[in-house]
């Protein structure tokens, strides 16, 4: 595996790649790998000759008051854990290569960005939806694998995507959870044990509103009334948001009916979580 530091060497190596004619598959991160990200880097070196992985902190997906600043980082460890999985390139830019004195673009995707994480994030998704632009411009992938743990965010991509023409495939893989339950995420690392185990609600409230579904209820407030009880047992837990939407274009569903996302987004003392599931009826 080849860790390339410069979007010109990066350019460079996909140029001389594209000669033989492979498929390129693509796995962006801000890393401090987990299985998570590794199910997709797997997934991308079964179903692609060439994978290229970026781990980047990208600052502009952060508001003012967020972690950019001790997002956890570990290059040594992302470095080994993606060797490990297959992947041909490691993709580390720096922010002066990415964002250069006078940088002053923006990609902007509306409507699906406004609520849920874009309602709490304001700005979030427009600096997600740069930094994916400018890897797509410099990678120039075929596929794309990204994970269904951030349900959002493949849905604004899909929609910049389609909206700017943009040719290559998304694909969707599973989240992967620990074996309690909990969704992998690079900010688990913050948690305290204590804050771990109240951590846990937030893949309970799904499964206690799966089996409120499974038994019947459509009514999306009193199944969100249940996933807020039992959340709020935790101690240092604050929601942020809990949300039945359409699973395609998220719009706010008063009754579940065919193919339902159930969307959450807690505090755990500071540390902000999300998990999802979506539900066909
Ligand atoms: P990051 O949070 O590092 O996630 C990178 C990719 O890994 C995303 O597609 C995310 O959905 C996926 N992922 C994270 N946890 C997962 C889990 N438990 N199971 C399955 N997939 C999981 O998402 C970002 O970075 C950034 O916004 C990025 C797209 C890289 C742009 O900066």
């Amino acid at each position: 595996m080849k860790i390339i530091r410069s979007i010109s060497s990066m350019k460079k190596c996909i140029k001389n790649e594209r000669k033989k004619g492979p498929k390129i598959g693509f796995v962006p991160t801000m890393g401090y790998l987990h299985q998570g990200h590794i199910s997709l880097a797997q997934q991308s070196v079964k179903e692609c000759d060439v994978t290229v992985m970026s781990v980047y902190v990208n600052p502009t997906q952060f508001g003012l008051h967020e972690d950019y600043k001790k997002y956890p980082r570990d290059i040594k460890s992302d470095a080994a854990l993606a060797k490990e999985a297959g992947v041909d390139y490691l993709f580390v830019p720096s922010d002066s290569d990415m964002y250069p004195l006078g940088f002053s673009s923006k990609v902007i995707v509306s409507n699906v960005t406004q609520m849920l994480c874009g309602a709490s994030r304001p700005g979030h998704f427009d600096g997600v939806t740069t930094i994916v632009s400018k890897l797509f411009n410099i990678i120039e992938p075929n596929t794309v694998f990204f994970g269904q743990k951030d349900a959002q965010q493949i849905i604004v991509i899909k929609k910049m995507v389609k909206d700017l023409n943009i040719q290559l495939k998304i694909k969707a893989l599973p989240i992967v959870r620990d074996s309690d339950g909990l969704a992998m995420s690079s900010r688990n690392a913050y948690l305290s044990k204590a804050q771990r185990l109240e951590a846990l609600s937030l893949y309970q409230a799904l499964q206690k509103a799966k089996e409120l579904i499974g038994q019947g209820e459509c009514n999306s407030a009193k199944i969100i009334a249940s996933m807020k009880r039992l959340i709020l047992r935790g101690k240092s837990v604050r929601i942020d948001y809990i949300a039945i939407v359409d699973a395609e274009d998220l719009s706010f569903k008063k009754h579940i009916k065919a193919k339902v996302l159930i969307a959450i987004a807690v505090f755990i003392g500071k540390v902000r979580l999300i998990d999802n599931l979506i539900i066909k009826v």
